[in-house]
C-alpha cells in the first residue's frame, strides 16, 4: 500500500486529434522532468514561462531549473494573481514580454498555474505572432482536470467572462498532482466538483472512487489524486477528440451543471462563489431537474448532494433574485436563439441536452433545492 510518500507511477493520457494530438502526463514530481517532457513536446529554440507570484514563488525555480537542464533558456513573466486580470491588458504584458526577449516564431509559451494563467497565456500563445506553441503545467485541480485540456484559451471583457478566445491546444500537458499540496482547502473543493461532474456524465467508477476516497483526496493523497486527474483526463481528452470546436454536440456534455452554475458564477461575483462551487449547486439542480424530466433517479440526486457537501461544496445556491437568475442564464454565450439548454443526466454515465425546460420549473426547483440544502453561504 502507499504511505502517500512513495511516488506513485505516472500516466500518460493521449489526446486524439489528427496532427494537433498531445499527452497529457499525470504524476507526483514531474515538475522535476518539465525540461526533458518539453523537449519531447517539440524542437524549441526558446520560451517564456508565464506564471503568477504565487505560483510563481513556489514552482517557478523547480520549472526553470530543469528547463535550463535541458538546455532551454526559459525568462519568466508574472501576471497578477486573480480573474480580474484575464484580460486583454495582461495578454498586452505577456506579448511585450515575448518581444523584449525577442522570442520567435519557433518559440514556445509555458502556463504554470490555474486557470486563469493558463487561460491568458494560451490566448497570448495562440495570438503571439499568429501563434507559437504551447505547453501547460496546470498547478490548481481544477485546470488539470479541465482548463488545460482541450484547446479552449481567451480573456474576459467587463461584460462577460471568456468573450474573447481561441482554440489553440497545447504540445504537452504536465500535470504533477505533487502541487495539489500547496492548494488552498476552497480550491481543491472546487476542482472536485468538475471530477464529480465527470463521474456523473461519463463515469458512474470514478464517481464511486471519489466517494469512498474522499478524505484520502482532500488529504493530498498523491495515488488518490493521480488517479482522479488522470481519468478525469481522459474523459475529457475522449469528448474533445470526437467533437474539439464543439460543433457536434457531444462536447456539450461537460456543460452539466453550468446553465445555472454560470449564471450564479455571474451574479454572486467571481470572488463570492468560485467557479466550482457555482457548478455545485448547478448540478444539483441540473440532477433534479433531470428527475423530474428524464427518469434520472431521486435516490442519485440525494447522493450527488450529500457527496457534494461532504467535499465542502454547496448543494443550493445562495438567495437569488429570481428573474435576475434567468436573465444571467439567457445572457450565456451557450445559449442558442434565446433557448436555454440544459445537460441533463438520464442514468449515471447518460446524459441528454434539452432546450425546452420551462422557466417556471427552473425556477421552482431551484426553491425546493435551496429548502432542501439551504447554504449558510
Ligand atoms: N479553458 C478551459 O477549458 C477552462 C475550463 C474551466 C475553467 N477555465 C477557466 O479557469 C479559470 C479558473 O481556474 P482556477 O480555478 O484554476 O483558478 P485560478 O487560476 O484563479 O487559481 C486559483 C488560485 O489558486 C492559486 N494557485 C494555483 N495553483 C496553486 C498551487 N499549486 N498552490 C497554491 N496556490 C495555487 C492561484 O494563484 C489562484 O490564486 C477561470 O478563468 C475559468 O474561466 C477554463
Ligand atoms: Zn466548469
Amino acid at each position: 500500500m502507499l504511505t502517500g510518500h512513495e511516488r506513485p507511477a505516472p500516466q500518460r493520457v493521449p489526446v486524439r486529434l489528427g496532427g494537433r494530438s498531445y499527452d497529457v502526463h499525470v504524476g507526483s514530481g514531474l515538475l522535476d522532468q518539465a525540461g526533458s517532457l518539453c523537449c519531447q513536446g517539440g524542437a524549441f529554440s526558446k520560451g517564456l514561462l508565464i506564471t503568477n507570484e504565487t505560483v510563481g514563488s513556489l514552482y517557478g525555480g523547480l520549472v526553470q531549473r530543469s528547463l535550463s537542464l535541458a538546455g532551454l533558456r526559459v525568462p519568466r513573466v508574472d501576471i497578477p494573481d486573480g480573474e480580474q486580470y484575464k484580460t486583454l491588458e495582461t495578454a498586452q504584458r505577456v506579448y511585450r514580454a515575448a518581444v523584449g526577449h525577442r522570442l520567435d516564431r519557433r518559440s514556445f509559451f509555458i502556463a504554470l498555474g490555474g486557470g486563469v494563467v493558463g487561460d491568458l497565456a494560451g490566448f497570448a500563445a495562440a495570438t503571439f505572432l499568429r501563434g507559437v506553441a504551447l505547453i501547460q503545467v496546470p498547478t490548481t485541480l481544477l485546470a488539470q482536470v479541465d482548463a488545460a485540456v482541450g484547446g479552449k484559451v481567451g480573456v474576459n471583457l467587463d461584460e462577460g467572462k471568456n468573450l474573447v478566445g481561441a482554440f489553440h491546444q497545447p504540445r504537452i500537458v504536465i500535470a504533477d498532482v505533487d502541487t495539489l499540496r500547496t492548494l488552498p482547502k476552497r480550491q481543491l473543493a472546487a476542482g472536485l466538483a468538475e471530477v464529480i461532474k465527470y463521474g456523473v456524465i461519463g463515469d458512474p467508477d470514478l464517481l464511486q472512487f471519489v466517494e469512498d476516497r474522499l478524505d484520502r483526496l482532500a488529504a493530498g493523497d498523491r495515488a488518490a489524486l493521480l488517479r482522479i486527474v488522470a481519468r478525469s483526463c481522459e474523459i475529457k481528452a475522449a469528448v474533445v477528440a470526437e467533437d474539439e470546436r464543439e460543433t457536434e454536440g457531444v462536447r456539450e456534455c461537460l456543460n452539466f451543471g453550468h446553465t445555472i452554475g454560470h449564471a450564479l458564477e455571474a451574479a454572486f461575483g467571481y470572488e463570492g462563489m468560485l467557479h466550482g462551487e457555482a457548478v455545485a449547486a448547478g448540478m444539483v439542480a441540473a440532477a433534479m431537474l433531470s428527475a423530474r424530466l428524464t427518469g434520472f433517479p431521486e435516490a442519485e440526486v440525494q447522493r450527488l448532494a450529500d457527496l457534494l457537501q461532504r467535499a465542502g461544496l454547496p448543494a443550493a445556491p445562495p438567495p437569488v433574485e429570481e428573474a435576475k437568475l434567468l436573465t444571467l442564464m439567457r445572457r450565456d454565450k451557450k445559449t442558442v436563439d434565446q433557448k436555454i439548454r440544459f445537460v441533463l443526466a438520464e442514468q449515471p454515465g447518460r446524459w441528454v441536452v434539452r432546450d425546452d425546460v420551462p422557466d417556471d420549473l427552473v425556477l421552482e426547483i431551484v426553491r425546493e433545492q435551496r429548502n432542501r440544502w439551504a447554504s449558510a453561504k
